[in-house]
């Protein structure tokens, strides 16, 4: 099946996070389960005929949502993409703003990222394999994928933060206030619990990697208030059109510049 798969000529995957379980509206044109050496049950990478183009998805919570961030099987999921010979992932994450400018609504590519998370299996240097243990890890995202979001956004005139540090935590319960002034003296921008060790993996395979973040909350305690599902599903349902317009209008280009 992994062959199969290869064969599909797209080297581009998308990683749904909460609120996007589907790039494009249509059926997906076929979906390809994939054993890895992480998990009993395959992978199942759904193969998605866009306008745009096309593209791997996988929705990193299951289809219904039901794979918590510290549950969810990253391992399995990064290797059946690179057996599925994608180099290029674009992660979608929503997200909490810390920052000032982080408000329910924006759109950020984040350049850094602080990892607070635990007891994940955050590698594949586990010596099953002849991977490189210390991999650099510089620049956690990559710099020419944010280029080419950066100028989609701009053709779409859509308002897009850049350099943003992405503080990741292990939830899946919020953050305390105290923990989120600490983040906020740490600099983080934004919080949010999936995005390691995604990235740390996709560095591992040799995979480039960026994130289209999703602000759909204040963080805790600078909102005035609670933070609440129904606040957050509505930013997630106004935002998430907007990252779909990000993805199609990029699409064109990292296909044309993949190979
Ligand atoms: N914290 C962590 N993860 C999140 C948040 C948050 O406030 N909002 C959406 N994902």
């Amino acid at each position: 099946m992994a062959q199969a798969a290869r064969d599909r000529a797209t080297r581009i995957a998308v990683i749904g996070g909460s609120g996007l379980y589907q790039l494009d509206h249509s059926a997906p044109a076929g979906t390809f389960p994939i054993q890895t050496p992480y998990a009993a049950e395959a992978v199942e990478l759904s193969l998605e005929q866009t306008a745009a183009g096309a593209a791997w998805f996988l929705p990193r919570h299951g289809r219904d949502h039901s794979v918590a961030p510290h549950r969810i099987n990253y391992r399995a999921n990064l290797w059946a993409l690179h057996q599925a010979g994608v180099d290029i992932v674009i992660a979608v994450n929503a997200v909490g703003g810390i920052a000032d400018s982080m408000i329910p609504g924006a759109l950020v590519l984040p350049e850094q990222l602080i990892d607070y998370t635990w007891g994940r299996e955050h590698t594949f240097a586990t010596g099953a394999h002849a991977l490189d243990k210390h991999v650099d890890f510089t620049w956690p995202y990559d710099r020419d994928l944010a280029r080419t979001f950066d100028a989609a956004a701009a053709m779409l005139d859509l308002p897009v933060h850049r350099g943003a540090v992405y503080g990741c935590t292990q939830g899946p319960r919020l953050e305390t206030a105290a923990e989120i002034r600490r983040m906020q003296r740490d600099g983080c921008d934004i919080v949010g619990m999936t995005g390691m060790p995604e990235a740390g993996l996709a560095r591992e395979l040799g995979m480039r990697y960026a994130c289209i973040a999703l602000v759909v909350n204040r963080a805790a305690g600078l909102g005035g208030g609670a933070i609440t599902h129904d606040d957050v599903a509505k930013h997630l349902r106004e935002g998430m059109g907007r990252v779909r317009a990000l993805l199609m209008a990029a699409l064109p280009q990292l296909i044309g510049g993949s190979d």
